[in-house]
């Protein structure tokens, strides 16, 4: 299973992600950690030590794709080996054995854009979906909206928006839900974050009714994640039976039931 999760900025991408994985690694799943904030923090999240993340290398496109030539003549980028040896390459083993890669990242200031890194990860993901099953993999997706416009996330299963109850980050969700819509996403969900009230979560439910969405789940405001954030710690090493892992373990449960088990452990 491909799952990115993305959402305005300081949203909680990176605690749901990172949560989410680990959850899934605990319940048997071959994970996949994959980066794709060019101001990468996946692997702190993950519990990742300073040292280990420290050894963590941008995969460069062309050591993980090359083109060759479909039965149709059209070019396409296949992958170059299989991808646990880039994994062995490039990234490092975290805590339940999650293997965490980056797989974005500048080339420098005043180096120019990034946009062939895009493309890179769009067409990792198809081939993930094709020819490596028993794997799930967890992208952690950049504040900006690029990753839609250049449709770097057509080929995950689903993709999580993390929303908070406040105006501007339900007006980031309006713009992502509508572009997932048009890439064809199969399943786009929303994930309410730091809800604190009944009226927060009124807000989102409403937001999602108006765009035809829904909410797979709600985390609540968690001093947890706060302080296991202020400590450099993975939220779930710190507060595992806190009110916010058992939230984002109750989305796995919808993920897995909606998605399949079989369908995520096996392709
Ligand atoms: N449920 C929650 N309760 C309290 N604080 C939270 C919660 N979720 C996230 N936070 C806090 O919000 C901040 C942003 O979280 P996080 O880094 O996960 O967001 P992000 O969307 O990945 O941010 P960025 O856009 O910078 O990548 C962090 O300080 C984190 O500890
Ligand atoms: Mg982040």
């Amino acid at each position: 299973m491909r799952l990115a999760v993305t959402g305005k900025g300081g949203s909680g991408k990176t605690t749901v992600s990172a949560t989410l994985a680990r959850v899934f690694a605990h319940r048997g799943h071959e994970v996949n950690a994959l980066d794709n904030d060019p101001n990468p923090n996946l692997a702190a999240a993950l519990g990742v030590s300073i040292e280990d993340a420290a050894r963590l290398r941008r995969v460069p496109r062309e050591d993980l794709l090359e083109e060759r030539v479909d039965e149709s003549g059209a070019a396409i980028l296949r992958l170059t080996r299989p991808f646990d040896e880039v994994v062995d390459q490039y990234g490092v083993r975290g805590p339940d054995d999650i293997a965490v890669l980056t797989l974005t990242g500048l080339l420098g200031a005043g180096q120019g854009c990034i946009c062939g890194q895009h493309v890179g990860v769009r067409e990792l993901l198809r081939e993930l979906g094709q020819g490596q099953p028993g794997r799930t993999h967890i992208l952690d997706m950049e504040a900006s909206l690029e990753h839609l416009s250049r449709g770097t996330v057509r080929n995950v299963d689903a993709l999580l928006v993390v929303v908070e109850p406040y105006y501007r980050s339900l007006v980031a969700a309006g713009r992502i839900v509508p572009l997932a819509g048009e890439l064809g996403i199969d399943h786009v969900w929303l994930v309410a974050n730091k809800v604190r009230t009944g009226d927060d979560v009124a807000e989102i439910d409403d937001f999602a009714a108006r765009h035809g969405s829904e909410v797979i789940g709600r985390v609540p405001f968690d001093d947890t994640v706060v302080e296991a954030d202020r400590r450099g710690m993975s939220l779930i090493d710190h507060a595992p039976t806190g009110p916010a892992v058992k939230a984002i373990e109750a989305i796995a449960d919808r993920i897995t039931s909606e998605i399949g088990e079989a369908a995520m452990v096996g392709g």
